[in-house]
């Protein structure tokens, strides 16, 4: 039969993007990959699916993840080992974090360097329930420092969803936002995809990320490949990715 719609209302694969810049992918230090095995799975998953590099961002949260810059570090050399053994991953593996705008947060923008994007982009994410009271000074803190904070996920961030213009009020101070593809793909529910759509039809989003965790994540990645309203709302936009390398 003659298809009105041809494939080229879907995305063929994420190559337009090119880089991965957030994911779990470093085995055993947080909620994503449990084990090396696990990780080099991730790892080949992302590649089929059209990544050229990636920058994986394990979480840095309080006493629940404690990672220091050494652990992320020397987890990442392992898994960077262990890629040396197989050939046919060609994919670029490289490492920053995901931290967690605490109150344990302040101490190491403090007495630390932190693990960055190129850019000196920091990826930082906040509580799903309420922004903390002094986010704005870890902003103006950040950028102090000479980071550039790059907001993750904001579409998940509910509370500011009825507030609108609070997210134009972060973009105005200066902060980047990555809004994840499984928030377009239906993975966190309704209101967080609505959101989604919201955000990218506003022009507020820099980055599109994976947030990728385990294999259901990945199943939703490649699902939203084939949804023709992710294709029709990312192709409107021209987003950043690329910048990362
Ligand atoms: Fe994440």
């Amino acid at each position: 039969m003659f298809n009105l719609f041809p494939k080229r209302t879907r995305l063929k694969d994420y190559s337009f993007l090119g880089v991965d810049l957030h994911s779990h992918l470093l085995p055993g230090i947080d909620d994503g990959a449990k084990s090396m095995a696990d990780s080099l799975a991730l790892i080949r998953e992302l590649q089929q699916m059209g990544f050229r590099k990636l920058i994986t961002t394990p979480h840095v949260m309080g006493e629940l993840y404690p990672n220091k810059p050494e652990t992320i570090l020397n987890q990442y050399q392992a898994v960077r080992d262990a890629l040396g053994a197989e050939p046919d991953v060609t994919v670029s593996l490289h490492t920053a974090a995901e931290y967690m705008l605490d109150e344990l947060f302040g101490e190491k923008l403090d007495n630390a360097e932190l693990l960055t994007l190129p850019g000196r982009r920091v990826l930082v994410e906040m509580s799903f329930i309420s922004a903390p009271p002094n986010l704005e000074e870890y902003l103006f803190r950040l950028q102090a420092k000479g980071y550039l904070p790059l907001l993750a996920h904001p579409e998940r961030y509910l509370f500011l969803r009825d507030s609108f213009h609070k997210y134009h009020g972060l973009k105005e101070r200066g902060c980047e936002f990555q809004l994840n593809i499984l928030s377009l793909a239906g993975y966190y529910g309704k209101h967080v995809r609505e959101n989604a759509f919201h955000l990218l039809r506003e022009g507020l989003i820099d980055f599109l990320g994976t947030d990728l965790h385990h294999q259901q994540h990945a199943g939703f990645l490649r699902a939203a490949l084939e949804d023709p309203a992710i294709a029709k709302a990312v192709r409107k936009v021209e987003f950043k990715n690329s910048e990362l390398g």
